[in-house]
């Protein structure tokens, strides 16, 4: 059978900006922002977007098109190496684990939306009245794995239409749709008193605070850029596995970046000055900090129904259109490597992930390990191996494959982006998992440094490849 390709450009770029526009933009960046000092933690993720993400996206675009394969059989074809087939695997569980946790929170949008909807018939939608005691009465628990399911379900629905006729049918429309009642939502949002504190809050530049913070915000920033960005998962191998022609990848990679710091800026100068208008403290709560504070928002707004629907209609479209892209990583392993039916890969995993998530929906304990600490470990462990393989195991065939439609502009950056691939962020993913461990807490920043940079030169001892050096030349 033929592999499927996107049909035009504009659906390949909506698709990866729909991967990536989702809850991360809406849900964990505000909730991260808060909880990380406001403004400083915005500098600090910014940087991070633009200096590892971005290379880190074309890093993954480049493998994914130059296989044409998921990512399992694109590391082992490329190399010729079983080991880096195993390596690629991780990707399949990586889309799993990330489903797991997300299809549960995906699962509470989509009843805060029917609530919202049947609210005008029910006498007000119920988690009006008492916004805080309401979520913790359904975060966890039965009605949370039903809901989970049936968001699941619409997940697979699209998925199964497989990728011209689900994936980039879907993103076309639900993209775009964000975008506009984002917009929307954002100007009606000024009008409200108290709004400018949230403004502030948000925005608010504040050097100092960035100083004493930059080293603790570092590692939450740099999980949630990749996070954002679905960069590590081998979501964008896949995607990328479908461009039938020769695109200008750095171009396209660029105006998915924009997208999506534009989604979550925009979510920020939407939530915050609605949380601050109600009085509510952003950084208190949590995970479910948007729901409780959000709707308490919400009751208290004139048109505030009305917004709500809005609201999470937004949140489960863009919910939507990254969850898809989380399960078409195993079903192209499946795919491509088991020679299965899409029709069969997309049903077993359904049967798997309506297991896990329920799991996860059950113990709060198990979703705050999968959301958190496992998801940035698989994303940054992921995107390390892709992006070593990029720089040391394709070397100059990624180099050419980076410069194959690109603009003059882009080709000269071609270097750059190769030591940094290869050397420079690399380093960068080692030092915020000895972070996160805890390492320069004990020993300081700067032993920590060294510590990455040996750890980088051992793997590279290990793999002995002259790749980067090859190319650059
Ligand atoms: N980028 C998505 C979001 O911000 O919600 C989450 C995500 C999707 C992460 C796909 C990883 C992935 F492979």
């Amino acid at each position: 059978m033929t592999r499927e390709t996107w049909a035009t450009r504009t659906g390949f770029i909506l698709a990866a900006a729909g991967s990536a526009v989702g809850l991360g933009n809406i849900w964990r960046f505000p909730w991260m922002t808060a909880e990380n000092g406001g403004s400083a933690f915005l500098a600090v993720y910014l940087l991070v977007v633009l200096g590892v993400g971005v290379p880190g996206l074309l890093g993954e675009f480049v493998i994914g098109r130059r296989a044409r394969r998921n990512p399992m059989g694109a590391l082992r074809d490329l190399s010729g190496s079983r080991y880096w087939g195993a390596v690629g695997a991780v990707s399949a569980v990586t889309g799993v684990a990330l489903l797991s946790f997300y299809s549960v929170v995906g699962g509470w949008i989509l009843r805060y939306l029917l609530v919202s909807v049947t609210g005008p018939v029910t006498g007000g939608a119920a988690y009006l009245a008492a916004p805080g005691p309401y979520f913790q009465q359904i975060d966890f628990g039965y009605q949370a794995a039903l809901f989970h399911l049936a968001f699941l379900g619409l997940t697979g629905t699209i998925v199964l239409g497989g990728v011209r006729r689900g994936i980039e049918l879907g993103t076309k429309v639900m993209v775009p749709a964000v975008l506009v009642l984002l917009v929307g939502m954002a100007g009606w949002v000024v009008t409200q008193p108290g709004a400018v504190a949230g403004y502030q809050f948000f925005l608010g530049f504040d050097p100092a605070a960035l100083r004493a913070n930059a080293a603790s915000v570092l590692a939450p920033a740099a999980g949630q850029a990749l996070f954002t960005l679905s960069v590590g998962a081998g979501t964008m191998v896949t995607y990328a596995s479908y461009l039938g022609e020769d695109r200008s990848l750095p171009f396209d990679g660029s105006v998915i970046a924009l997208l999506n710091t534009g989604v979550g800026v925009l979510a920020g100068l939407v939530v915050f000055p609605l949380l601050f208008s109600q009085g509510v403290e952003p950084g208190t709560g949590g995970p479910g900090a948007l729901f409780v504070g959000i709707a308490g928002a919400f009751a208290a707004l004139p048109g505030g129904e009305l917004l709500a629907i809005g609201f999470f209609g937004v949140v489960t479209l863009a919910a939507l259109s990254s969850s898809i892209s989380m399960l078409e990583i195993p079903v192209a392993v499946l795919v491509d490597e088991g020679g299965w039916s899409r029709r069969r890969s997309v049903a077993t995993l359904l049967a798997l992930v309506a297991l896990t998530g329920t799991v996860t929906a059950f113990t709060p304990a198990l979703f705050d390990f999968v959301a958190g600490t496992l998801v940035d470990l698989l994303l940054t462990g992921g995107l390390l191996a892709f992006l070593l393989f990029a720089g040391w195991v394709l070397g100059p065939d990624a180099v050419e494959e980076y410069a194959t439609g690109a603009g003059a502009l882009a080709a000269r950056l071609v270097t750059p982006w190769m030591l940094a691939v290869g050397v420079g962020i690399p380093i960068f993913l080692v030092f915020t998992l000895l972070t996160t461990a805890g390492v320069d807490a004990q020993f300081g920043v700067w032993p920590t440094v060294a510590a990455a940079i040996a750890v980088v030169a051992l793997v590279l001892l290990g793999l002995r490849r002259r790749g980067v050096w090859r190319a650059v030349k």
